[in-house]
């Protein structure tokens, strides 16, 4: 008998068509995340469980799904996972490195000039018919090229970006992590503390993980250290930057603009980060282009695949 498999959200089903051979697949066809309750109920007697990064895989869901014995994400970030309960109960885990760094990466850039250079308010000025004419001093925005960017997390993705703000916009790049980066030497970044990056940066991009520390990484006081022309872009998780603070920090000049792809508690978004103009904000897309999204896909088949021939997958956690 094969081992059963859940597909928690509808993906590419031709992507997913090989797994058939190995496994008896329930797939939840839909865009909507099962609750936690339903999602339980639907695990009992599986094996493993394809998920997209929104289903929470804790003490208590393995509790109730005894069977539960492999997790493979369509996604890089795996904040979804309590990887203690997971390697308690021993969990096969992966997943999606590597493939959606350049596409993540490009879209950094676009909601960075987005923001910075206020496309979301000049386009919504044209659409609502409200333009007159040119004038001198239309939605002045803030330089971009030759500023310099600072960068909160030098992984894959934020390397990505520093070399494209580097090699194609002339900026000068500092960056904060733990530890330093040979890539990042190789861009001629400067290391240095978080405060002193947001003193220093015109625009800042924040690509680090989500978890208990970096909860609220940007909150009040580290908006209050960025200059008031900066622009701040959040691609990682909601919860890595304090979006009410945000929503303050924009409201009151403090800080020139935001462009955001990621929310806490999203699809919920803070009311006030609505109301801000200066705010850009996208429904979570950075890594959406369908070849991307088809090969993070296909890296958590895989993943599947070797699992069921009892090889280790290409990409574990
Ligand atoms: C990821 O892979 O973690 C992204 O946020 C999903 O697009």
């Amino acid at each position: 008998m094969k081992p059963r498999l859940l597909v928690a959200r509808r993906l590419f089903p031709d992507v997913l068509a090989p797994l058939a051979a190995a496994y008896e697949l329930d797939v939840h066809d839909s865009d909507q995340p099962l609750p936690p309750a339903a999602l339980a109920a639907r695990l009992q007697g599986c094996w493993g469980l394809l998920g997209s990064g929104t289903e929470r895989v804790d003490a208590a869901l393995l509790a109730a799904c005894p069977t539960l014995q492999a997790v493979a994400l369509v996604t890089v970030g795996f904040n979804n996972l309590d990887l203690a309960a997971c390697r308690a109960r021993g969990l096969r885990l992966s997943n999606a490195p590597g493939v959606l760094t350049e596409a993540t990466a490009d879209f950094g850039l676009a909601l960075l000039l987005a923001a910075a250079r206020r496309v979301g308010e000049g386009e919504r000025f044209v659409r609502a018919g409200q333009w007159q004419g040119w004038a001198i001093d239309q939605f002045a925005g803030a330089p971009v090229a030759g500023t310099t960017l600072g960068v909160v997390g030098m992984g894959r993705i934020g390397t990505a970006i520093a070399r494209r703000a580097r090699h194609g916009f002339g900026m000068r790049i500092v960056y904060s992590q733990r530890s330093t980066s040979p890539e990042a030497e190789a861009l001629q970044a400067q290391h240095l503390p978080l405060p002193d990056l947001l003193r220093q940066a015109d625009h800042v991009v924040v690509m680090v993980p989500y978890g208990p520390d970096t909860h609220h990484l940007i909150g009040a006081s580290e908006l209050a250290w960025m200059k008031p022309s900066a622009t701040l872009v959040n691609l990682a998780r909601g919860g890595v930057v304090d979006d009410a603070a945000l929503a303050a920090a924009l409201q009151q000049g403090r800080l020139a603009a935001a462009g955001l792809d990621v929310f806490e508690g999203e699809p919920e978004v803070h009311p006030a980060l609505l109301a801000c103009p200066n705010a850009v904000l996208t429904p979570h897309i950075a890594s959406s282009t369908l070849p991307t999204r088809r090969a993070m896909v296909q890296l958590a088949v895989d993943n599947l695949l070797a699992w069921a021939d009892g090889r280790p997958g290409p990409t574990p956690i």
